[in-house]
């Protein structure tokens, strides 16, 4: 494991009382981020954004046009899978992660199964499970004697396979059961509602997957909503500080969303969660991404990372050529990118926030 640029992470949090964002009550002036245009990348976070968002010139506020050959990354989610894993490849995305569950995790899961024989964990958005594992393995190590129940939400075929033959081929797995959903996390509300069920939950994880939602505090607040008394909701998105926000925030307008995500970062979670009167811990988590690739023409690696970071299909071939240029040098300037020995490395810094039942 490459535990590098891993450092000890800040840590804030706090109570404060207040209405849920978002689906506050009738009459509640708090702000509503329904009401934001669903391209708004990087525009979530504050209604400063949001007015800048309704002026008249807003592109934001005229879909891209029907002509437009530019289309969202996840109407193709083989490809989406596929540049993912590229930048799952180029990135210290998960040995920061894995830095985070060595050293926090323990803490974090220390009482989750006080006194239970089984305990419950949901993963959403699990991908190829190399994370998931790594979650049980300490939820596990916690309690050995107890029974774990993993149910994994996530919508890739391509993926849950991939996270099957990964379970099938470790060893330490033993009193751990899998049962794998194929369905997005809005559809697992859907489906508990028509059910009428409300299962509760010991640990419940979305990792790097909020932005695929609908809404993002009605989604918060749901599964926050299932976990048991001594439960943990852990999310990571990408930081507030990273590239990833200096890029959304200027071209958020010019990437094709279609209302299959939205930007948000885990500087935008505390407003949310502070208006729910929720408690939290946030940790920063050091990552860099080597995007040098997406400079050299053709290379098809470069392609597919510069999908994953502008979530277009084909950026390279479909993004008008002003766009593509102004794209390219952005990534490069410093908000974005530092250069080391003729290499460019995105600051792909992640947030942790690990919520309270
Ligand atoms: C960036 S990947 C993260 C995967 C994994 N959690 C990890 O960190 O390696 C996002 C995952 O969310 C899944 N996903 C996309 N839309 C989703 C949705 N609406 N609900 C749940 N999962 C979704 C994708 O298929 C993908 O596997």
């Amino acid at each position: 494991m490459d535990g590098a640029g891993w450092e000890a992470p800040g840590r804030e949090g706090g109570w404060v009382k207040g209405g849920w964002i978002g689906r506050g009550p009738a009459g509640s002036t708090a702000w509503d981020p329904r009401s934001i245009p669903r391209t708004a990348r990087g525009a979530q976070g504050a209604p400063a954004r949001r007015e800048e968002l309704q002026g008249a010139a807003c592109p934001l506020l005229q879909p891209p046009s029907m002509a437009s050959p530019m289309r969202n990354l996840l109407t193709d989610l083989d490809r989406y899978v596929q540049s993912f894993r590229v930048f799952l490849e180029r990135s210290t995305e998960h040995q920061s992660m894995q830095g985070f569950v060595e050293r926090h995790l323990p803490d974090v899961i220390a009482s989750i199964g006080n006194g239970k024989s089984t305990i419950n964990v949901l993963s959403i958005g699990g991908g190829a499970g190399e994370m998931d594992l790594q979650i049980l393995s300490k939820i596990r190590a916690r309690y050995p004697g107890a029974t774990i129940n993993n149910d994994v939400i996530e919508p890739s075929a391509d993926q849950i396979s991939k996270y099957k033959e990964r379970v099938a081929q470790a060893s330490n797995l033993e009193n751990i059961k899998f049962a794998w959903h194929k369905e997005t996390a809005d559809e697992y509300e859907s489906r508990m509602n028509a059910e009428k069920k409300t299962k509760k939950w010991d640990f419940i994880h979305m990792i790097q997957m909020l932005y695929y939602v609908k809404d993002i505090p009605a989604t918060v607040r749901y599964f926050h909503s299932l976990l048991e008394s001594q439960g943990k909701l852990l999310i990571i998105l990408v930081s507030g500080k990273s590239g990833w926000e200096t890029l959304w925030k200027k071209y958020a307008s010019s990437f094709p969303l279609e209302d299959l995500c939205c930007y948000v970062s885990s500087g935008d979670l505390p407003r949310m969660l502070d208006s729910a009167g929720l408690k939290y811990q946030l940790y920063e988590l050091p990552s860099h991404l080597d995007i040098t690739s997406c400079f050299t023409e053709g290379d098809k690696d470069g392609e597919l990372l510069l999908d994953f970071l502008t979530e277009t299909l084909d950026f390279t071939k479909t993004a008008p050529p002003e766009l593509k240029r102004q794209v390219m040098e952005e990534l490069r300037k410093p908000g974005c990118s530092e250069i080391r020995d003729g290499k460019v490395f995105f600051n792909n810094s992640q947030g942790v926030i690990v919520v309270e039942p």
